[in-house]
């Protein structure tokens, strides 16, 4: 007994040690942390149960069978983030690099199990060298098991991605099915070919960190929802998030009592609107003046930022935040801002998060790139995800609703639950210029005729009572009392239940 007792610890402590203390110091001047490291910033503390910190790779080749460590180059078990559970995986890099084996994806695939069944989120925390090349492609079945989770766990239970150093290859595809992407910034990056086949191929010459890297991809790709300076910070703003989300579509979200009264008013929001209609205004401020305490967690804030995303909450609910941004592109419409919030409303939609939405939409954004880059497509997601979701959902119009741009955000007609406007909008087929010109097509040679015409469709349809006298709207509120108004719609809508028809599942044009 007692050498099995000292055998045991002999093996914790060498699992403990990863790859050693040489390659543990590597990752240290990386500026990176190692994967038990991470785990502790990222969960309560002493709330960590490791599984599996026995298991080793089962391969023979290459002079593998002399190399086992225990653990197998993934940290994986289950802790809580400000007392709710979650389950970890954390691949080290200073085992072979992190690099998948088939027992290594089967440490993974066991916590993606356990956390479906018991219903409670995952947190990959990925820094690998992608498959373990010695085992080929028994290492490429290890991938698949971990996305047929992906796959399966979609929609069942949050799954979060962060990327804190390579992520190449096929193996990208794993985070690029979870719900969220953060990277850390100059140390991780993701590509599905590097930059040597890159120029053998195109003959492009470009950097990891510009083709794969943090600013690249929250920026330009749109494939990760954040970048953050550090391991440090990745961590603890992952807990932050976390807090916002519900444990599995089963739940709802946690609920934080504030001090933030639901009736607070905001005067300044009476003025937040110019009076020229085409003078932009900061969305985000209107947001920010509304929720719980100003928190708002925004995602993806440098992709597309002609649309606004992110959580925040409601008299202490979580609810998801999608505005147009009259300061970019002028709010419009296009195909990044369609994809981006289209995903993020079939993620709340999933999770049980109401969706509050502020409309100021002149339109989708004309043009060939918009057309041969698949507007058509893109624009429909956005549509079909609104009106797909059956959470609650309330929807502000400030301004401009325009076009198809004002079915698409969140509308009544898209059995938007509660639908207001305030004073200033505007709900019309096009603004009033170019309506002018083609109803009026012969008063449009006269730039005086034509201001006449555009002025008589202005006074027709630049307010919001044609809409309200037609029950598009439920009321016409005062900017001031915008919380006051959210909070008690969402209140009233708590347990809302709407049946949709049986399908196997749905086809959103992708
Ligand atoms: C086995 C690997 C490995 C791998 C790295 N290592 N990648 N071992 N399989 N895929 C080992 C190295 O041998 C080394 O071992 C240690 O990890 C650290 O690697 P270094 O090269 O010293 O580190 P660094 O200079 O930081 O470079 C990191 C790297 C590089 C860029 C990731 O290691 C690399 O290019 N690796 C190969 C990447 C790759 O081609 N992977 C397969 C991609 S295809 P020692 O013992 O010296 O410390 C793929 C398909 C997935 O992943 C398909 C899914 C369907």
């Amino acid at each position: 007994m007692q050498e099995i007792i000292r055998q045991l610890d002999e093996k914790r402590a060498r699992a403990r040690e990863g790859g050693g203390q040489k390659r543990t110091e590597r990752q240290h001047a990386k500026g990176k942390l190692t994967a038990r490291e991470r785990i502790q910033l990222l969960v309560d503390e002493d709330s960590f149960e490791e599984w599996d910190m026995f298991v080793e790779h089962r391969c023979h080749d290459f002079g593998m069978d002399q190399q086992r460590i225990p653990g197998d180059g993934v940290v994986t078990g289950h802790g809580t983030i400000n007392g709710r559970l979650v389950f970890v995986f954390s691949q080290d890099f200073t085992v072979f690099g992190g690099a998948l084996s088939e027992a290594h994806a089967d440490k993974i695939v066991k916590v993606m199990d356990k956390a479906m069944e018991v219903g409670a989120p995952v947190i990959g925390l990925n820094d690998s060298g992608g498959a373990r090349i010695q085992e080929g492609v028994e290492s490429l079945a290890g991938y698949a098991k971990v996305f047929e989770r992906n796959v399966d766990a979609s929609g069942v239970v949050p799954q979060l991605s962060l990327i804190m150093g390579p992520c190449a290859g096929g193996a990208v595809y794993s985070p690029a099915m979870t719900d969220f992407i953060f990277m850390v910034k100059d140390s991780s990056y993701m590509f599905v070919t590097g930059p040597e086949v890159v120029k053998t191929v195109t003959h492009e010459e470009v950097t990891a960190e510009e083709l794969g890297g943090a600013i690249s991809h929250t920026s330009r790709s749109g494939v990760a929802d954040l970048a953050f300076d550090n391991d440090v910070e990745a961590l603890q703003l992952t807990r932050r998030f976390f807090d916002f989300l519900p444990e599995s579509n089963l739940q709802d979200p946690p609920v934080r009592p504030t001090p933030d009264d639901p009736n607070r008013e905001e005067p300044s929001l009476d003025t937040l609107v110019p009076a020229s209609p085409n003078k932009p205004y900061d969305m985000k401020e209107l947001i920010e003046k509304v929720v719980d305490e100003k928190d708002f967690f925004e995602i993806q804030p440098d992709f597309a930022k002609n649309i606004i995303v992110g959580l925040a909450r409601m008299e202490g609910r979580t609810v998801g935040i999608v505005a147009n941004q009259p300061m970019v592109l002028a709010g419009c419409l296009d195909i990044d801002s369609s994809r981006k919030a289209a995903r993020f409303v079939r993620f709340c939609d999933c999770f049980n998060i109401p969706l509050v939405t502020f409309v100021d939409v002149p339109g989708f954004l004309p043009g060939t790139t918009q057309e041969y880059g698949g507007i058509i497509k893109h624009g429909a997601k956005l549509l079909y995800a609104f009106t797909e979701a059956t959470v609650p959902k309330v929807t502000v119009i400030t301004r401009k609703a325009y076009g198809g741009a004002y079915d698409v955000m969140s509308s009544k007609h898209l059995r938007g639950d509660v639908n207001y406007a305030w004073p200033s909008a505007e709900i019309a087929v096009m603004g009033p210029k170019g309506a002018a010109e083609i109803i009026f097509r012969e008063d449009a040679k006269d730039p005086d005729k034509l201001e006449q015409r555009a002025e008589e469709y202005r006074t027709k349809f630049a307010n919001p009572f044609v809409a309200a006298s037609r029950g598009f709207l439920d009321d016409v509120i005062m900017p001031h009392g915008t919380r006051r108004r959210l909070c008690k719609s969402l209140a009233m809508l708590r347990n809302k239940q709407q049946q949709t028809p049986w399908k196997k599942h749905s086809n959103i044009p992708l």
